[in-house]
């Protein structure tokens, strides 16, 4: 069996052609050519007004939280079980991320926990669509308006989600997508910010490039960012675009081989797909359920005897060594963050995986669980 890889992306040779015209022709006056194309197209597709390019997703969520005026001693509301990249800009501002418990169902950020953690210095919510999962938006959206708080869509692992009807990107204020080397659209590195509101969206051009006063060349009014995309990096990022229904298409296949495969066996809680919610599947995660009695280090290990790399169901944020005294506020509030976390893996969500190794961390699953 070939080298198994945890993630990947799949290059054709329309990419090929797409970033070899940028590197021709994309500098002078086509020097933003492709940052513009792919920007507009990508918001269109979001049905969004704005799109924002930046070097990646964690910049793109640390621009937003500025842009929203976020600063010391305000409070921003994170799911326990995310990526840190969702919860390190609230630091950087130098605001606290207070986090809250996650839903048992689909491992998003739970309404109920948000509600009884907001103060008044809650400034945001960050609700994350996990592992293609989405939350229960109505819900959280309720909450947002109530309070008078701005909700912001972590859609780095949706890209195409769906949730009754409208595409993960368009809920909240602004939502950010990460084009990441393993996810589903890459750029190598990238990320993109989505907005509606004219103000918001002229503040964060400001904050992306330098504080320049517009229309007054090298006159900056404020220190800020440089958050800068290259052209580059968005012919590629738009050249997958083109092809984006395919490449879910593919992320949703590979979830259904392994939900098919293991399907014989009670009590395994895969990617949540409710009748209301098409998932993008961009990563396969397995939860086993207690009536298993095994942990992830567990199933890990046994994974890794035979050859094959699994990853970790994100920790709680707050049990990280990152966030110093977290663990000890948290653990008893958020439990299912905890329950689920220890119990959770990802599967290889690589676009050259082939059926031997589907098959091949199937039957890993099956022998270490005794099936
Ligand atoms: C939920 C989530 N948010 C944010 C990010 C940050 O993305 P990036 O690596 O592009 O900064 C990632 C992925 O890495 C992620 O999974």
């Amino acid at each position: 069996m070939k080298q198994l890889f945890m993630a990947g992306p799949w290059i054709t040779e329309h990419e090929i052609e797409v970033v070899t015209d940028a590197m021709r022709n994309g500098w002078y006056e086509n020097a933003y050519h492709y940052v513009e194309t792919f920007q507009k197209e990508f918001a269109a597709y979001h049905g969004r007004k704005y799109g924002i390019m930046t070097p990646n997703c964690t910049t793109a969520i640390h621009l937003l939280l500025t842009g929203l005026g976020i600063a010391d001693g305000d409070e921003v509301i994170v799911p326990e079980c995310t990526w840190i990249a969702t919860a390190a800009p609230i630091r950087y501002l130098r605001a606290t991320p207070v986090f809250c418990d996650i839903e048992p169902e689909n491992w998003c950020l739970d309404p109920e926990s948000v509600r009884k953690s907001i103060t008044p210095k809650t400034k945001a919510i960050i609700a994350v669509d996990l592992y293609g999962n989405m939350p229960l938006m109505d819900e959280l959206r309720a909450i947002a308006e109530e309070h008078g708080i701005p909700l912001v869509e972590d859609a780095a692992e949706a890209l195409g989600s769906v949730y009754k009807g409208t595409r993960a990107g368009k809920f909240g204020v602004g939502s950010v997508f990460s084009f990441h080397r393993t996810k589903t659209i890459t750029t190598g590195e990238g990320g993109m910010l989505l907005l509606d509101d004219d103000k918001l969206y002229e503040r964060c051009m400001f904050l992306r490039d330098h504080g320049r006063a517009p229309g007054i060349a090298y006159f900056n009014t404020e220190v800020t960012y440089k958050y800068m995309p290259f052209n580059l990096q968005a012919a590629l990022g738009y050249a997958q675009f083109q092809r984006i229904e395919e490449l879910v298409g593919k992320k949703r296949e590979l979830l259904a081989a392994y939900r098919d495969r293991l399907k014989d066996i009670d009590d395994l809680q895969f990617n949540n797909e409710p009748d209301y919610v098409i998932n993008g599947a961009w990563t396969t995660a397995l939860v086993f359920g207690k009536s298993h009695g095994i942990t992830k280090a567990e199933v890990m290990r046994g994974i890794e005897e035979r050859g094959m790399p699994s990853r970790p169901f994100f920790y709680p944020l707050s049990s990280l060594p990152a966030f110093p005294g977290a663990k000890e506020r948290y653990q008893s509030l958020n439990r299912t963050a905890y329950d689920i976390s220890e119990r959770g893996i990802n599967l290889s969500c690589a676009m050259n995986l082939t059926d031997d190794q589907i098959d091949a961390q199937c039957n890993a699953v099956r022998e270490i669980l005794g099936r």
